[in-house]
């Protein structure tokens, strides 16, 4: 997938702008608040619907404007040309057109333009909640397979309906219905998980390895207390408990996805370059399994790169990354000079752009 031409016009610091991309490597540099992870974000928007850094719809309209417009034109790997707008308005909220046709529903875009996105903000995968880690595969997951989203936004609503059943004191049949529906949608999620996660853990070693030159053995392991039991059967023995805690105490969303080094885990073991090495290996791991399952390679924003490795290693991934199994590629850096002297050093060739309060230059 290749994102050719994108315009922006009122989304955050961007006034109005438009950019017309390498099918390559991509380098957005300037000062630290010029606009460049703004303009990665944009790209996100037009994939997923929504942005890729924890700001709602309406904190991304530039201040003053009514609306933000965000519209792009890709071409996939097939050759197949494809358009893409989204727009959000103060007043009337967020519309989403593929080819001129609207989405009736925005999830159904979700996968159909597949990308992949390395940030600082990545260490929460390592230091926050499980919570933190089940967004990040659910994300994932959903575009790889359409059947896993359908589950989620199912689960999601029983769970939301047996909660507050659970506030008042409930029939017992009532209950059944949604333990229902938690086990047949939950037992898809599971089992999703645990396949996709069995088939990243190879991956992730492989590029921890490359990354790093590090001997140690990196593993992720799924957690979830349906590998013991069917959901049918959790929740019918946490039944009690529940009515008790007045919510649902066991299934997936409460699962968790651990991160170790060497057998320990990696947040209290790893060091912080190996952690940082986690990172970007299990998001390359991810690009290669969304690539492999949609027959379409990802867009891949790296972004404030150097935050993450040192120059060594970046110049590593930027070599792995310019090879053939990745396609177009968004990086930014606040240091011009760094990021070019490391790209040359790879032997990759890019396109710049300068990016200075909110207005981009090629
Ligand atoms: N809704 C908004 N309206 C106007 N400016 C915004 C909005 N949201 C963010 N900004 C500005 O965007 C700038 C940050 O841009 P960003 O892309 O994160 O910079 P960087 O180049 O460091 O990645 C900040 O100056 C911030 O004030
Ligand atoms: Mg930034």
């Amino acid at each position: 997938m290749v994102l050719r031409d994108i315009s922006l016009i009122g989304f955050k610091n961007i006034a109005e702008q438009q950019l017309t991309l390498s099918e390559g490597i991509n380098c957005l540099v300037g000062d630290n608040g010029a606009g460049k992870t703004n303009v990665l974000d944009a790209v996100h928007y037009l994939s997923m619907a929504k942005s890729m850094l924890s700001m709602t719809d309406s904190q991304s309209v530039r201040h003053g404007d009514e609306f933000f417009m965000l519209d792009g034109r890709f071409t996939c790997d097939d050759g197949r040309a494809e358009q893409v707008s989204c727009s959000y308005s103060r007043r009337s909220g967020k519309t989403l057109k593929r080819n001129g046709k609207e989405y009736e529903r925005l999830s159904d875009h979700v996968g159909a333009f597949p990308i992949v996105v390395v940030s600082p903000s990545d260490t929460a995968l390592i230091s926050d909640s499980a919570e933190e880690r089940r967004r990040y595969l659910n994300s994932f997951i959903s575009q790889i397979d359409r059947s896993y989203l359908t589950a989620l936004i199912r689960y999601n609503a029983a769970l939301a309906e047996r909660n507050k059943l659970l506030k008042t004191s409930p029939a017992e049949d009532m209950l059944a219905i949604y333990d229902r529906m938690l086990a047949d949608s939950g037992e898809v999620i599971y089992r999703r998980r645990t396949d996709i996660i069995g088939q990243m853990t190879p991956l992730v070693e492989q590029y921890y390895a490359l990354l790093s030159e590090d001997r140690e053995k990196v593993e992720i392991t799924y957690r979830s207390e349906l590998a013991e039991r069917p959901l049918t059967e959790l929740l019918l023995a946490s039944r009690q408990r529940d009515f008790v805690n007045e919510y649902t105490t066991c299934g997936i969303h409460r699962d968790d996805m651990v991160l170790g080094i060497g057998g320990y885990p990696l947040r209290k073991y790893g060091s912080q370059g190996q952690q940082k090495s986690f990172l970007v290996a299990l998001k390359l791991a991810q690009y290669t399994l969304l690539s492999e399952h949609r027959g379409e390679r990802p867009i891949l924003l790296l972004d404030d790169l150097f935050d993450k490795l040192d120059m060594r290693r970046v110049a590593q991934l930027l070599a792995l990354v310019s090879g053939e199994r990745f396609g177009q590629i968004l990086i930014t850096d606040c240091n011009k000079v760094r990021l070019q002297s490391t790209l040359d050093r790879a032997g990759a060739t890019y396109r710049l752009f300068n990016v200075s309060e909110g207005e981009i230059r090629q």
